[in-house]
């Protein structure tokens, strides 16, 4: 067994000397979609190609967060490449096929889709009511079908360019998480759906890269937690700044990597879940109780 772990760990770090063979000219004129790029991690990927030199189309809900992103896009570019923003909700999935379209009108093409946007939906245990079921519905459509939709109009322009398509992820999208289960079950249905089609493009040789994020511990991701158990264990751990976090995603997405893991720390936990899945139950079981539940 240990010869095993040896071997994977060894992959994995290759895997990750491998993305700082990034070369940033590479990024210079790329023509990037960027989703749920008003805040956090999303806001920083824009960011960061901005001052790589790339073009940007993001879309988010909020129009005034989205019109403060690409003044700084702006600064940041130096007149370096073209900014434009479209507000939409990534619930109706007509509005997946409009930001596309915009994408290209604008951009005159799509080199790179960054799928990042999540709903997020408060803790809670799976009960079975209605207004879980509300939930479920809500977030397989914004966090799972939106990014097949948005994924299955830019397949052609992307085909067309030998591009890229980034999809961010979590570990709860590795890990099924206490709580936060149909949140998790999206995150898995994401995974599992981009294996395949990584696959699928690989069969008819189709020239598209697909980039999982697997994210960890990220700063702005924990202070969403409140008063759940979970915090307190976790802000022993050095969380990672979500524009470290937007940074890894980009070099990986020009790097074009299978996947990437962020922070580099997450990576043991894997090791565990195949190989001692009863310690990572027990783990969640003792940091995911919330305090009301205790
Ligand atoms: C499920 O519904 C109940 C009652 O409405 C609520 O207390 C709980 O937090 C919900 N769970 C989730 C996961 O949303």
């Amino acid at each position: 067994m240990w010869k095993k772990v040896i071997a994977v760990l060894i992959g994995l770090m290759i895997g990750y000397w491998y993305i700082d063979s990034f070369d940033p000219e590479k990024l210079k004129g790329k023509r990037v979609l960027i989703t749920g790029a008003s805040t956090g991690i999303g806001e920083h990927i824009a960011y960061h190609y901005a001052s790589f030199g790339a073009n940007i189309m993001i879309t988010a809900r909020r129009e005034n967060a989205l019109k403060d992103v690409i003044s700084k896009c702006e600064s940041l570019g130096k007149g370096n490449g073209k900014y434009h923003y479209v507000t939409a909700d990534m619930k109706n999935m007509k509005s997946t096929k409009l930001v596309v379209q915009e994408a290209i009108k604008k951009l005159g093409g799509i080199d790179i889709l960054v799928l990042n946007h999540i709903l997020e939906v408060p803790l809670g245990e799976w009960l079975g009511t209605e207004k879980n079921f509300t939930m479920l519905d809500n977030i397989m459509e914004v966090n799972f079908k939106a990014y097949i939709h948005l994924t299955s109009h830019s397949l052609a322009e992307l085909e067309k360019n030998k591009g890229s398509i980034i999809v961010v992820n979590s570990l709860a999208g590795k890990f099924g998480i206490p709580f936060v289960s149909a949140y998790s079950a999206s995150k898995f249905a994401l995974d599992g759906f981009f294996i395949a089609l990584r696959q699928e493009l690989k069969m008819r040789k189709c020239d598209i890269s697909i980039t999982s994020c697997i994210l960890g511990l990220i700063e702005n991701a924990l202070s969403k937690l409140g008063d759940f158990g979970l915090k307190r264990v976790l802000s022993l751990v050095k969380s990672a700044q979500p524009s470290d976090a937007a940074l890894a995603i980009v070099k990986g997405g020009a790097v074009r990597a299978r996947e990437i893991y962020f922070p580099f720390i997450t990576i043991p936990s894997f090791i565990l879940r195949d190989w001692m899945p009863g310690a990572i139950d027990l783990m969640l079981s003792y940091v995911h109780t919330p305090d009301h539940y205790q």
